[in-house]
Formats: C-alpha cells, structure tokens, sequence
C-alpha cells in the first residue's frame, strides 16, 4: 500500500520545497492550476462482529467504492478519504479497511481523521499506518491542507474510565455525554504558519472530517472553533472547504469559502431540520437528497468523483442505481450550486 509517508520520502521535489527561500515557494504555488481529477471516498465504518466477520454491509460500500474509483476515465491524480475508516476505531477495523482501500490503483491516497477512527486509541494506531493527523501538500498549483476536526478539550478525552468507554460515546450521533469538535489552538497556529508561505492567488482546499462551519452541535454537524478557523483561510482568494462525518450532501458559501461535504459508503444520516426540533442551521443552497430508500440497502451512499477546474470544485456524487448529482461553483452567483436541482426539486425535496 502507499502511503503519504511512503510519498514523501520518494517526492525529491516536497523535500527540496521545504529549504527553498519563500519567495521561491511562493513563484511555484503563482501559477495557474492545470485542470486535474481526485476520488473522494468517505464513512466507511468497517465493523467488527467476532474475530475476522466484518458487518457485510459496509464492507460492500467500499468494495463497490474502490472498484469503480479503479474503472474511472481519465484516473483521478489522487485518492483522497474523508475519515471514519473504523465504526469503533479497532485495529482490526483499521486494518481490514486500509486492505480494502489497498485496492486502489492510484498513485496516491491521503487520509482524514475521523472521530470513529481516533477515541479508542486517540488516533495513535492510525498514525502508526497512515502519518501525521494533520499535514498540506502540493499538486498541480493548488494547496491542499488536511487536518483533524475532531478533536475536544482534554478534560473530555481524560475523564474516562476506558479508550472503549469513550469511544463508545463518540460513537452515538446523538449521544449527549458527547463533546463539540474542534480543530484547537495548536493546529491552529500550525495552519497560520504553513499558510504563510503561500502565495494568496493560489487555490486553497482545506479537507476536514466536520464541517468547519457550524450546523447542527446535537450531531456534531459542528466545529467548535470553526470562524477562527474560517478566519485564518480568509485572506486567500479561492478556498474550498471538504468534508465528511455528515453522510448527506450539503455545500455552501461563506464569505470566500466554499464548502462540499461527501456522501458516505456505510448508510446515509438523515438532514437533521427532518428529525429534530432542536435549532440547527442547514445551508440555505444546499438541495437536500432524496429521502434515503429503507429497502434499498446502499441507497444514498456512494463516493464522489471531483473536477479541479482552476482551482474550483465541481463534485460528481456516484450513488448506486441512483441518479447522479452535480455540484459545482458557479462562478456567475459565486457560489457552488447544485447543477440539476438547484431550479428543479422533486416532489420528495419539495417535501422537506
Ligand atoms: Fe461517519
Ligand atoms: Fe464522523
């Protein structure tokens, strides 16, 4: 399997990068951005029964997702996965799921932290797999950064008895012994600090697990320090936001940022506006999904093929006998916008 560490070590051009003078770095990142593809494969949640049976289901979202990912025309430059690779963050889960996600036929696949992957061990196993939880890298004139949204005060992740309590928490959408996400001070000023090097015309996406916007907190739709966050991406020109944990589509726009969340491969959340009366915030662009189908087992799951057009994001959502959807930037409204439903909702969407 590669790795990003394996990547780094063979990329002679990362390496020199880093001793470069800054104005230098800064030349290289000016240029405009070649038109390239990536795979966007989130929310996988491989779940251990007993020994070496894994939930099937789940199992089957990321067989599927890896497959067609491998069939896609012209590849993609790179793979990149959203987070919650495990259901309760096992070594065996983590395993079973990078042997799958081994399958790839892509030069490169990078990793998000997700919550379920990180409370049993906090992240430790994953790092000793996949490399840092929070790094940037360079790819055809765009700046990509990923860092770990899921992390809470330490006073929550010392008060347990066990990593399996504690995890087992984090593990419940709703569970209100929970605490908010947040990407915290030290990660914080490490962004500040790899951002400063950048030129500001150069495409900025930033891939989280949360949403670094705030929408529902029961659910952790949330990240708790999400303005500073926004206030630190604030002076670059063009700056997407990707996100998984939601298992739905949602984009939006706020101020310069323009935000996309992927679907999951295990099972789709509902919208919380649907489920709860609790005050939460949908994206007013955002078109919901269809309702999910209960007897349909893979209905609104999928992945996600997505076009970097000059530093934009268009995303193609891949659902399984299921109609495609399109969001892409619309330069004109300034924001990204659903290509089809944006002036055409069905009756289901009409609904909501
Ligand atoms: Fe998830
Ligand atoms: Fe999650």
């Amino acid at each position: 399997m590669t790795t990003r560490r394996n990547f780094i070590k063979n990329s002679g051009l990362l390496l020199a990068g880093s001793v470069l003078p800054v104005s230098l770095i800064e030349l290289s990142f000016a240029k405009t951005s070649d038109n390239f593809t990536f795979a966007y494969i989130s929310d996988s949640h491989i779940q251990q029964i007993k020994g070496n049976k894994f939930v099937r289901n789940w199992d089957r979202g990321l067989i599927r997702a890896v497959a067609e990912t491998n069939m896609m025309d012209p590849k993609p430059d790179f793979v990149m996965y959203g987070g919650d690779i495990a259901q309760l963050g096992k070594k065996a889960e983590l395993d079973h799921g990078l042997e799958i996600l081994s399958g790839l036929r892509v030069p490169e696949t990078h990793y998000v932290m997700g919550e379920h992957d990180y409370y049993l061990d906090l992240g430790e196993y994953w790092e000793s797999q996949l490399g840092p939880q929070y790094y940037s890298f360079d790819h055809k004139g765009v700046h990509f950064v990923v860092l770990n949204s899921i992390l809470v005060d330490e006073g929550w992740t010392n008060k347990w008895a066990s990593g399996e309590e504690r995890m087992g928490v984090m593990a419940g959408l709703d569970d209100p012994r929970g605490s908010p996400f947040m990407v915290g001070e030290k990660q914080r000023k490490w962004l500040a600090d790899d951002l400063e090097k950048v030129n500001k015309d150069t495409p900025l996406v930033v891939f989280s697990h949360s949403p670094l916007q705030k929408l529902f907190k029961n659910w952790n739709f949330w990240t708790e320090d999400a303005e500073q966050v926004q206030a630190i991406l604030k002076p670059f020109k063009t700056v997407s936001v990707m996100y998984g944990h939601v298992h739905q589509i949602q984009y939006n726009q706020i101020d310069n940022i323009s935000f996309n969340s992927v679907m999951a491969t295990a099972w789709p959340w509902p919208y919380p506006k649907t489920y709860v009366q609790a005050p939460n915030m949908m994206p007013k662009l955002t078109v919901d999904m269809n309702r999910a189908d209960p007897f349909f087992e893979r209905d609104a799951t999928g992945w996600q093929m997505i076009d970097v057009n000059s530093g934009r994001l268009s995303v193609d959502f891949f659902l399984p006998e299921n109609e495609k959807r399109r969001v892409a930037f619309n330069a004109a409204k300034g924001h990204p916008e659903d290509v089809v439903y944006a002036t055409n909702t069905t009756a289901a969407q009409k609904h909501y």
